[in-house]
């Protein structure tokens, strides 16, 4: 049996309310005077405040609280008084304190700290409220997402992690000496995907996925996760359609969840209730028309509204120059995502990209050849692309020749190309990215905080 915690407690609050309770944790913070001491007991579940009253206990036990220092763990019993100040809706009057561990000069003190430092410090740093949060958040997000698919009977196909070929271009690949033969780190599992779709209808992949990003920005990691559907039958509608369910279910689950949470977060969270079906929908060149239209009427800086977060406005230096046009052959840059995405209260999904700034896989549309068949979703407040996905080529030679195209080695895909070969039907599926989703739903300036141990190009420690 486990001993019992604060959150149990403030579950069942009735039943606790003025009986003597035992609890196990570390001291967050403390304030006190001669006659009272204030700990901020934390246990992992939640931080509790534990008065200690020089009247109520014996004078050791007073004179341990005082000396407690920050992180020193402890047991600590109390009486459970009910007290609507606090958000748990109770306190504990102390009634003894057994010091387990003392922590002696612990680094991360309760005034700021450079991010430089903190991340160096992430393995304590992740013990504060605002990561302690932010990585509770996470874990809810990851649940959504497997209880989404698991609900509308996806089954759940693991991707391998080494790889011997591309998935997303040859110019992020992680190399990894395979006893002697050249592998890589997956950048995604989609065509293991593919291949999954075809025995079971449905499936998903959801794990770690690498990228050499030589980009250092607010959304970049080198290491991410990713979940990735993949359905059989399926046409770029149904999937703009997934995508949009998919993305107000997850949502509406940590605003279920969270709204204390994310508003100690600072987050804005009448912002994430307007996340509701339907999103806009755009072709990309009318969401080119657009972009240009609010660049040529002076509307577009997107350095000027400050709501700006996990954009590159402020880092890419092509936005502080003067503004590019957006092109109807070319992809976006990030300022372009930010202008556009301002004009929305909730995600835009932009299909039809110009098929040549995009993956080889993608299908082409029958009804405009220079257009692939792909959707992104991109988040509000310049969040940007959160999802990437499309319908795939299902024709063998039409596949073949792109492979080619993009000078990949048809050898490596002689396996991928079967599945155009062996009983071929329309498919289509797309891959979200796990921490820029959590950096836009918890409003986060960068992506850094959502990953308990991230990985970006000048960072591999802790
Ligand atoms: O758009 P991407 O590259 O798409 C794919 O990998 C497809 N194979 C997915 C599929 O169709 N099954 O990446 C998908 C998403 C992006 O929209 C973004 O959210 C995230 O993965 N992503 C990153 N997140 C953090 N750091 C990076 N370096 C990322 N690169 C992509
Ligand atoms: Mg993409």
């Amino acid at each position: 049996m486990s001993h019992l915690s604060i959150t149990a407690i403030a579950a069942k609050l009735d039943e606790y309310e003025g009986k003597e309770v035992e609890l196990k944790g570390w001291l967050y913070n403390k304030r006190g005077s001669k006659k009272l001491q204030f700990l901020q007991v934390r246990d992992g579940t939640a931080t509790l405040q534990c008065v200690v009253g020089k009247n109520d206990v014996d004078e050791a036990t007073f004179d341990c609280a005082k000396q407690l220092t920050q992180e020193t763990s402890l047991v600590i019993c109390g009486t459970v008084r009910r007290d609507d100040r606090s958000k748990l809706g109770f306190e504990l009057g102390v009634t003894s304190i057994e010091e387990l561990h003392k922590s002696v000069d612990y680094p991360i003190s309760p005034k700021e700290h450079g991010v430089a430092f903190l991340m160096d410090q992430r393995h304590l740093w992740l013990r504060s409220s605002r990561q302690h949060k932010i990585i509770r958040i996470r874990h809810t997000i990851v649940k959504a997402i497997r209880d989404f698919f698991d609900d509308r009977d996806f089954v759940l196909v693991d991707a391998p992690i080494f790889t011997p070929s591309a998935c997303e271009g040859t110019s992020t690949l992680f190399n990894v000496d395979y006893f002697q033969e050249e592998a890589y780190l997956t950048q995604s599992g989609q065509l293991y995907q593919e291949a999954a779709c075809m025995a079971h209808g449905k499936t998903y992949c959801f794990g770690p996925t690498f990228r050499a990003e030589k980009s250092k920005t607010r959304r970049h990691l080198t290491e991410f996760w990713m979940v990735e559907p993949e359905v059989a039958y399926m046409d770029l509608e149904g999937n703009m359609d997934l995508a949009e369910d998919f993305l107000c279910f997850i949502v509406e689950r940590v605003l279920a969840k969270h709204r204390d949470d994310l508003e100690s977060l600072g987050r804005d969270v009448s912002v994430l209730e307007k996340i509701k079906k339907p999103f806009p929908r755009l072709r990309h060149d009318e969401a080119v028309a657009m972009i240009n239209k609010a660049i040529d009427d002076g509307s577009a800086d997107p350095r000027s509204a400050g709501t700006e977060r996990l954009d590159e406005a402020h880092e890419d230096a092509s936005a502080t120059h003067d503004l590019e046009r957006a092109s109807e052959n070319d992809d976006f840059g990030a300022a372009h995502e930010t202008i556009l995405t301002r004009m929305f209260d909730r995600p835009v999904m932009i299909h039809r990209y110009p098929y040549q700034v995009k993956a080889f896989y993608m299908k082409r549309d029958p009804e405009a050849m220079e257009r692939a068949l792909c959707v992104d979703v991109l988040a509000p407040e310049g969040y940007g692309e959160i999802i990437g996905g499309a319908q795939r080529e299902d024709d063998y030679e039409v596949l073949l020749e792109r492979i080619k195209e993009h000078e990949l080695d048809p050898e490596d895909f002689k396996w991928f190309l079967d599945l155009r070969k062996y009983g071929s039907v329309p498919h289509s599926g797309f891959g979200l990215g796990l921490e820029r989703t959590v950096a836009w739903i918890c409003g986060l300036h960068h992506v850094r905080e959502t990953a308990p141990f991230p990985r970006m190009m000048d960072r591999i420690k802790p």
